[in-house]
C-alpha cells in the first residue's frame, strides 16, 4: 500500500503540473479524492489492516493528501493568474486608437461668427472693446439719453438684479452701454466694435432667445456724416457677405442716435428677388444704427460741436442663422452635437 501511495503521489503531482486549465485540475482532483478516487479507495481499505500498519499507512495517506491539495491550490492559483492576465489583455481599451478616430471639437457657431465679424471690422481699421454684462442703469439707459420713466425703456425688456437701489443694477439688454465706457476710457478719434452677450426678458421662439449676442460699433471723430455710416456698413456688408450682397438703411428710432435707421441687407438666399426667408421682401434686417445723439456725447463730456459720430448694433446669433440658412435660433443652444458638428 505504501508503494501504491508513492505511485499515486508521483503520478498525481505530475498530472497536476501538466493540467492546462482549471477544469483539468478539477478532474485530476476528482480522480484522486472523489468518491471513487484512488486515494479514497486506499482510505476505504485501511479498515482491513492491522492497527500498526493502519496507523503507518493512515499517516502516509494524510501526507499524500496534503501534498496533492497543496499542489492543486498552487496550480489553480497559477492558472487563475494566467486567465486574469488574458482577460485584462482582451478587455484593454486601445485609447490611442480611439483618440485617433475621434472627431476634433471646434468653436461654437456663434463664437465663429463673432470671430469673423471682429476680423472684418479689424480689417476696416476698428479696434475691439468689451464691457461688463452686469451693468448699471446709468450706462444702459441714462447715459444713452433714456432717462428713468422714458417710454423708450419699453424697447428693452430688462432683467434687474437685487443689488443696491431698486432697478439700479441689471443684466445689460444691449451692447450700447459699452459705447459709453469706451468714450469714457479713451479720447476720440474712436473706431471700435464691442461684441458680447446680452440678456432680455424675451421668451425663446424661432427668432428670440433671452440670452443672445450683439456686436456694437462706434465711431467718434471730426466731420463724421451719415454718408460715413452708410459707407462703412456697405463696406462691411460686402466684406462679410461677399460682393453680390448690398445694404440699405430705413428710417427708425433709437433714443441714442439721431437720425436713426434700421440696417438691412439684400437677402443672401434669393439675392433680392424674394423668397420664404425674407418674407418675399428681398431684404433681411440685421440691426439698428444712427448718428450718435448730442446728449450721449454730452453725457461723456464731449463737445457735440467739435465731435460727431455714428453707432450701430446687430444680433450675432441671427447673423449666424442667416449665413447658414438655419431657421430656428433655439437650435444654436440645444447642444445637439449632430447639429453643431455641421459648422
Ligand atoms: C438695440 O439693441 C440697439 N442697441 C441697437 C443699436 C445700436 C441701434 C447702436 C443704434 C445704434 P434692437 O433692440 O433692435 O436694438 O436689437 C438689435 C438686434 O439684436 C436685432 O436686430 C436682432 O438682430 C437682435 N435681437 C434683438 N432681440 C433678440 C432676441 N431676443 N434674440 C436674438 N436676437 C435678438
Amino acid at each position: 500500500m505504501i508503494d501504491e501511495l508513492l505511485r499515486i503521489e508521483t503520478d498525481v503531482l505530475l498530472r497536476i503540473g501538466l493540467a492546462d486549465s482549471l477544469d483539468a485540475v478539477k478532474a485530476v482532483e476528482a480522480d484522486v479524492m472523489g468518491k471513487k478516487g484512488s486515494l479514497t479507495d486506499i482510505k476505504k481499505g485501511l479498515g482491513a489492516l492491522e492497527p500498526d500498519e493502519r496507523r503507518t499507512v493512515g499517516l502516509r495517506v494524510n501526507d499524500v493528501r496534503a501534498a496533492i491539495e497543496g499542489a492543486v491550490a498552487d496550480r489553480r492559483a497559477e492558472l487563475e493568474a494566467v486567465a486574469r492576465a488574458a482577460r485584462l489583455d482582451a478587455e484593454r481599451l486601445d485609447l490611442t486608437e480611439v483618440i485617433g478616430r475621434a472627431k476634433r471639437g471646434h468653436l461654437h457657431l456663434v463664437t465663429q461668427t463673432r470671430d469673423r465679424l471682429e476680423d472684418v471690422f479689424v480689417g476696416l481699421g476698428f479696434t475691439v472693446s468689451e464691457g461688463p454684462e452686469v451693468e448699471t442703469d446709468w450706462y444702459s439707459f441714462g447715459a444713452l439719453n433714456i432717462p428713468p420713466s422714458h417710454p423708450a425703456r419699453g424697447m428693452w425688456d430688462t432683467l434687474y438684479l437685487e443689488h443696491g437701489a431698486p432697478m439700479s443694477t441689471l443684466l445689460r439688454p444691449h451692447t450700447s452701454p459699452v459705447q459709453i465706457r469706451v468714450m469714457e476710457q479713451q479720447p476720440p478719434p474712436i473706431y471700435s466694435v464691442m461684441p458680447g452677450r446680452v440678456y432680455r426678458r424675451d421668451t425663446a421662439d424661432a427668432s428670440h432667445m433671452p440670452v443672445f449676442h450683439q456686436i456694437e460699433g462706434l465711431v467718434v471723430d471730426k466731420g463724421i456724416s451719415f454718408a460715413d455710416l452708410a459707407g462703412t456698413l456697405e463696406a462691411f456688408t460686402s466684406a462679410y457677405f461677399g460682393g453680390s450682397i448690398t445694404s440699405r438703411l430705413r428710417p427708425s428710432y433709437f433714443p441714442f442716435t439721431e437720425p436713426s435707421a434700421e440696417y438691412d441687407i439684400s437677402c443672401i438666399f434669393c439675392e433680392g428677388s424674394g423668397c420664404r426667408t425674407c418674407a418675399q421682401t428681398g431684404w433681411l434686417e440685421l440691426g439698428g444704427c444712427g448718428m450718435v445723439h448730442p446728449n450721449v456725447l454730452a453725457a461723456v463730456g464731449l463737445d457735440a460741436e467739435e465731435w460727431g459720430g455714428f453707432a450701430f448694433g446687430f444680433g450675432i446669433d441671427r447673423l449666424a442663422l442667416m449665413r447658414h440658412g438655419v431657421d430656428d435660433i433655439r437650435e444654436l443652444y440645444t447642444n445637439d452635437v449632430r447639429f453643431l458638428e455641421q459648422f
